[in-house]
């Protein structure tokens, strides 16, 4: 990314405060704003690099009769550097207030950005909790590859999907994968509706024509991994043999369709935990739904999404995001292989292990099919053309295949050491395609991976030798 952009960025950014800085009361500032987003390769305005959340608390009333979304988000975060100022990431909605350590703070929007002014410059390393009051029209947006994401709406409710900067039409944050907290949502709606998110249901009660669920998410959770059902479901509970929690949530219309595959889940679960190591989170599920916006899954923490009745080829899909996506997370959207690459890989394996083609033949004939102009080739998995592309079949695809490359050179054995070592190593962090890279050398001391990062992951076009 070119370095005038931030430059400019941060020059608006503090056009847009001078006015609150005129009008704020307290001398001695000694902090600068915060980092008007973390300049993320692909989607530069997400997130703000200025803190870090530790803690969402989010207080949500919904009535699809009205589409009205009424909300209070309190933010838990640390200061990395000193702040006369900082951005949360919100669109659409009304602001109606914005508190910081208990008192009245300045706030402006612009575009995504919910600029704060708190009252008094916060240190670094301080904590600090903000409290924003908020309301609205909920908005669908759009992606650069056109999808829709955000708020969607469903026959009986709607439907929160974040992947990538779809959080914000929900909920201010610090919208980018980098910085993962922990999240309590309580959602109201009307008695006849239930609401579903993420982790476990912690209390539901009733009152006034009204039902509060409260869902704790105690485990770190990037924004995008976010998501609330609200609707009419058919709700199953059950344990795994080791004591993990299931709860499902399947739109009536769905629930015939869907039973065979959900009855899957566990066996899917033990599967995977047998692959990649103990599964990351306190509890897991699937909600089914029906968008009307959207026709894909998304791997939402602890509990999928599924726009419809699943296959069992995606419940492995979205399951293994769980260790590759939503515990271990892209350090950036750059990073995006390292989620859609192992997801994919994770399918090949469940082909081998039941029945189905080896990861070998499924590499085989991806290559032989594919011809030098073959989308797949398109663009290298560890860096994708542009923000409108990060879904694209390179990222899917090819990322497998640079996985079965390393398996090729390592042996069965050590590759499978790579995959649960991997997930064990950055459990419940961020990591990069440089860590991995180095991660996989470290691990194979005696291998050359110099031509699969060059020809797979990095290079252009159709790699000579499958
Ligand atoms: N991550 C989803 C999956 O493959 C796909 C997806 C949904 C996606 N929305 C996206 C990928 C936005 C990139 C950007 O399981
Ligand atoms: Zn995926």
């Amino acid at each position: 990314m070119p370095r005038s952009v931030p430059v400019v960025r941060t020059a608006l950014a503090l056009a847009v405060l001078l006015p609150l800085a005129l009008t704020g009361c307290d001398g001695g500032v000694h902090g600068t704003p915060g980092g008007y987003g973390l300049h993320d390769p692909y989607f530069p305005r997400a997130g703000d690099g200025g803190y870090d959340v530790a803690h969402y608390g989010l207080t949500l009333a919904y009535d699809p009769a009205r589409h009205l979304l009424t909300g209070t988000a309190v933010i838990t975060a640390r200061a990395t550097q000193d702040l006369s100022a900082f951005d949360l990431d919100l669109k659409g909605l009304q602001v109606r207030s914005v508190d910081v350590a208990g008192e009245g703070a300045a706030f402006q929007r612009a575009g995504q950005e919910l600029t704060v002014r708190p009252h008094h410059d916060l240190d670094r390393g301080e904590t600090f909790r903000t409290t924003v009051r908020y309301a609205g029209a909920p908005e669908t947006l759009t992606d650069p590859d056109g999808s829709k994401e955000g708020w969607l709406r469903t026959a009986d409710g709607a439907l929160a999907l974040g992947e990538p900067v779809g959080s914000m039409a929900w909920f201010p944050g610090d919208d980018h994968p980098s910085d993962k907290a922990a999240y309590d949502i309580a959602v109201t709606v009307p008695k006849d509706l239930q609401a579903v998110s993420n982790g476990e249901l912690a209390s539901t009660a009733t009152a006034a024509g009204r039902t509060t669920y409260r869902w704790h998410e105690a485990e770190p959770m990037a924004s995008y991994l976010a998501t609330v059902a609200i609707g009419r479901f058919t709700v199953s509970r059950s344990t795994l043999k080791g004591g993990l929690p299931l709860y499902t949530a399947v739109d009536p219309t769905q629930a015939a369709a869907s039973r065979a595959a959900l009855a899957e889940l566990p066996g899917i679960l033990d599967w995977e935990q047998r692959v990649f190591g103990p599964y990351p989170f306190s509890s897991a599920g699937a909600i089914v739904d029906r968008p009307k916006d959207a026709g894909y899954a998304l791997e939402t923490q602890t509990r999928p999404v599924f726009p419809g009745a699943p296959d069992t080829r995606t419940l492995v899909h979205e399951l293994a995001h769980q260790w590759y996506g939503d515990s271990v997370t892209p350090a950036t959207w750059q990073d995006m292989w390292l989620n859609e690459g192992f997801a994919t890989y994770a399918e090949w394996l469940w082909d081998e292990d039941h029945g189905g083609p080896t990861a070998q033949q499924t590499f085989d004939r991806l290559y032989d099919d594919a011809s030098a102009d073959d989308p797949v080739w398109s663009f290298p998995p560890g860096r994708p053309s542009d923000a409108a592309h990060i879904s694209d079949r390179p990222v899917y695809a090819r990322g497998a295949m640079v996985l079965h490359k390393i398996r090729q050179t390592v042996g069965d054995v050590a590759f499978l050491g790579i995959l649960r070592g991997w997930a064990a190593a950055h459990r419940h962090g961020n990591a990069s395609t440089a860590q991995f890279t180095a991660y996989v050398e470290q691990q194979a001391p005696g291998d050359d991976f110099g031509a699969i990062w060059r020809d797979w992951l990095y290079g252009d076009g159709r790699p000579a030798h499958p």
